[in-house]
């Protein structure tokens, strides 16, 4: 079940109408008139979650190597804003902490992407929860399921570690299309949701999704019709790249 208000998330941070993951990223979207928003976030050396969508350096910041590689006050100091254009340079990465909280104060709700580098799926999955929930331990303790961020994630590991860690949170179970065995992996990792590519999706799947009783979010729609289409079809909420072609009460 969908247990949000919120329909239309923009795609790391503000879509393509600001550096993705960034603060500005975040401005872009509230300006737009966006109160939801989804992002990614992986560990750095030290253990610190930072907001990033590649687990290597190169295109979003100058550099090379991992993001594992550098401890999060190295990353935090880079330009993650040059990249999309001159007026965004020195646009730092992001830290998750912080990153959260400026949400949680401006009121906007969060799909937290966990996106491990490859053989950090369970530390990352586990921090990200925990430090999640104890972001909104009141909200959890009063109910406010509304407020409360979603988790999502790729990695079966990372999600049983989100479980484990923090098995209050809501999770969501990211595919590229809808598994064959998608009822058996939404079961075993306890999900609310499923986090689907909408360009593999058919109707009928999303009737079978829905009738089982599960949220359904699509990624990445950047047409209102195609939007129009899906939600028509059932789905819950989708997040989009073009923030600048849908209104906050398109949904
Ligand atoms: O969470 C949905 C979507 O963000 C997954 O793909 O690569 O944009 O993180 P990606
Ligand atoms: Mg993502």
């Amino acid at each position: 079940m969908w247990r949000y208000p919120h329909h239309i998330l923009a795609h790391r941070g503000g879509g393509t109408l600001a550096p993705e993951n960034t603060l500005a990223g975040l401005k872009a979207g509230m300006a737009a008139g966006f109160c939801a928003v989804e992002f990614d976030v992986m560990l750095a050396r030290d253990g610190v979650p930072v907001v990033m969508h590649d687990p290597w350096l190169g295109r979003t910041v100058p550099g090379s190597g991992n993001v594992y590689d550098y401890d999060a006050h190295e990353l935090a100091q880079m330009d993650a804003g040059s990249w999309f254009s001159r007026t965004h340079h020195g646009e730092p990465v992001p830290l998750f902490v912080e990153f959260a909280q400026y949400c949680k104060a401006q009121g906007i709700w969060m799909n937290i992407e966990i996106k491990p580098a490859a053989g950090f799926e369970e530390e990352t999955g586990a921090l990200v929860a925990r430090l999640a929930q104890a972001m909104f331990a009141d909200e959890l303790a009063s109910g406010q399921w509304d407020r409360v961020p979603l988790l999502s994630s790729f990695s079966a590991v990372s999600l049983d570690a989100a479980r484990d860690a923090a098995p209050m949170l809501p999770r969501a179970a990211l595919m590229e299309r809808l598994a064959p065995e998608w009822r058996e992996r939404a079961q075993t990792h306890g999900v609310v949701a499923l986090h689907v590519n909408h360009k593999q999706l058919t109707q009928e799947q999303v009737i079978q999704v829905k009738t089982a009783g599960y949220g359904l979010f699509c990624y990445t729609v950047n047409t209102p019709a195609r939007a129009r289409e899906l939600l028509g079809w059932g789905v819950d909420a989708f997040c989009t790249d073009r923030i600048d072609l849908f209104t906050p009460d398109f949904a």
